[in-house]
């Protein structure tokens, strides 16, 4: 197991190496990567059993942000095959992957940002996401935490599984990198583009805190899960 010292040695090396490759921009990078996507996230085979696990027995709705081909779906459908899911993605060829190996389920597949979906109001018995929000700045993700809060029933959950920063350092070397990266790029200020800024689990617990869940449970694997519950 490797230290955190060596970790964030890695961590530094890895962002002086690739200081001049530029960005791509969100939705063609998973196209681009598509035919080897699930093999290179099997990485994760557990975090995403243990994420379907950790999903309260009783739910039917849900609500997937950043679905991609589905993975935690596939875990989750074996489970229980009757769960309507809602899955919204910006990239459609990941979506069209995830709607061929499920046609039997009730899927719904939205192509859009999740930052403008309309979730509505009470609507689901629980919203998810699995290792997409880390590309984002705090700023955006705390108006999505309070429309993600509104938007499920009382008594519902956000089960957010993801790439923490093991420490502010790295959640500091990483949004400096994608500041960089980005004053260099010839990408638009509001395209979005493939760069992990993870936050620390402290600066993540604490946006979906004044989001409106009280944080019930964090199992700490491969990917941290985070499941925050919205009162009754
Ligand atoms: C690493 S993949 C994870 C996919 C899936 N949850 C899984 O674990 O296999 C991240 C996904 O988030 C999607 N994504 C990133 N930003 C998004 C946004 N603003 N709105 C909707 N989807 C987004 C990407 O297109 C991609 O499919």
């Amino acid at each position: 197991m490797q230290s955190q010292e060596e970790y964030m040695r890695g961590l530094k090396q890895w962002l002086h190496d690739t200081e001049d490759v530029p960005l791509e921009e969100m939705a063609e990078f998973f196209t681009r990567r598509l035919g080897d996507y699930e093999e290179h996230m099997s990485f994760w085979a557990e975090s995403y059993r243990l994420f379907a696990e950790v999903l309260p027995p009783g739910c039917r709705k849900i609500l997937d942000l950043g679905c991609g081909t589905g993975l935690e779906l596939d875990q989750i459908w074996q489970k229980d095959p009757e769960i309507e899911v809602t899955g919204v993605d910006l990239c459609r060829d990941m979506l069209d992957k995830l709607s061929d190996k499920h046609p039997d389920r009730h899927f719904t597949a939205v192509c859009q940002d999740y930052f403008q979906y309309d979730p509505g109001r009470e609507q689901w018995d629980a919203a998810i996401s699995f290792e997409s929000l880390h590309h984002f700045l705090p700023e955006r993700k705390r108006e999505l935490y309070r429309k993600i809060c509104r938007s499920v029933k009382a008594g519902g959950v956000f089960i957010l599984g993801d790439y923490i920063a093991c420490c502010e350092e790295e959640e500091q070397l990483l949004r400096a990198g994608y500041w960089k990266r980005r004053e260099r790029s010839a990408l638009p200020e509001d395209v979005f583009v493939h760069f992990d800024i993870p936050l620390t689990l402290e600066h993540e617990k604490e946006l979906l805190r004044e989001a409106g869940f009280a944080i019930e449970h964090v199992l700490d694997g491969d990917a941290v899960i985070i499941i925050g519950r919205k009162g009754k």
